[in-house]
């Protein structure tokens, strides 16, 4: 049987080379930026990214699959192991220089989230989870907060920007949890975001629209730190692409107030 932490080892080691690569590469200039759809860019540093982790993961593994944002988005997440990778998430950020964006893989195995790494570009740090054996930045154990006060907390998001007839829904949720909790952090990094729940940073998250790259291995990390991320709708497959690839996250007690609250809206 495979190890999860082998494949924690080997995300590592791809996520690691990404990202000393995309910390090297010039920034693109606006002219080399291709818009994939509206508000959605990548680059040349995106792809490039994507093939270096493709190229790692499959000399060790190469029976594997690769569920990639840029080279091979449409790869199902049936088999025996499928990787999921963001090769470079937060592309906005790292266009405009705003030091805020990572390298997202997952493992899974048999359709189970097995491995999962997230590496922190431009602070050069590794979060990393593998199945059954906790969280962990930079070697170190990490837990979801303790706050279980909504006024005491501290919540993360991301606007809908690639789906803007989400926007009248979102900026009534965004109302109503501004209303009642001590603020709200949009980063940019939905895979940071996840690690920073993980970590206890933040103690909840909601975002209405994202894809399994972006939120695979985070959900391992906060999973394996003692919190809880399901859909809207309560169900635990994040992945399935359902309800737009929604998420809500945080420490146990934050996940249900924030659900409960986001179904009013
Ligand atoms: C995006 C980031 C962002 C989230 C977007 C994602 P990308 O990923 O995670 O925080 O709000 O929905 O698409 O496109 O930079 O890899
Ligand atoms: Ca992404
Ligand atoms: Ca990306």
């Amino acid at each position: 049987m495979r190890e999860y932490n082998d494949l924690v080892k080997l995300a590592e080691r791809a996520a690691l080379r990404a990202g000393e690569y995309i910390r090297g590469a010039q920034r693109p200039g606006v002219h080399a930026w291709t818009e994939k759809g509206q508000h959605d860019f990548a680059t040349e540093v995106d792809r490039a990214a994507e093939g270096l982790i493709a190229e790692i993961l499959t000399r060790d593994e190469p029976q594997s699959l690769i569920l990639g944002e840029e080279l091979s988005p449409k790869q199902a997440l049936k088999g025996e192991l499928v990787w999921v990778v963001d090769p470079l998430d937060g592309t906005t950020n790292f266009l405009h220089g705003y030091p805020q964006f990572s390298v997202s893989i997952a493992a899974l195995v048999d359709g189970k989230l097995a491995a999962g790494v997230v590496h922190d570009i431009c602070r050069k740090r590794t979060y990393a989870a593998a199945r059954g054996g906790g969280a962990f930045e930079e070697g170190t154990r990490i837990g979801v907060s303790a706050v279980t006060e909504p006024r005491l907390a501290l919540v993360g998001t991301g606007f809908p920007f690639k789906a803007l007839q989400l926007l009248p829904q979102f900026m009534s949720q965004f109302a109503a949890v501004l209303g009642a909790t001590s603020g709200i952090r949009r980063a940019g990094s939905a895979a940071l975001d996840l690690a920073d729940v993980a970590a206890g940073r933040l103690d909840a998250f909601w975002e209405l629209h994202l894809s399994p790259w972006d939120i695979a291995a985070g959900t391992l990390l906060i999973r394996e730190a003692g919190g809880t991320i399901t859909r809207p709708d309560g169900a635990s497959d994040v992945l399935s692409g359902q309800q737009n690839g929604a998420i809500v996250a945080g420490n146990a007690a934050m996940q249900r107030w924030l659900l409960d609250l986001l179904r009013t809206r």
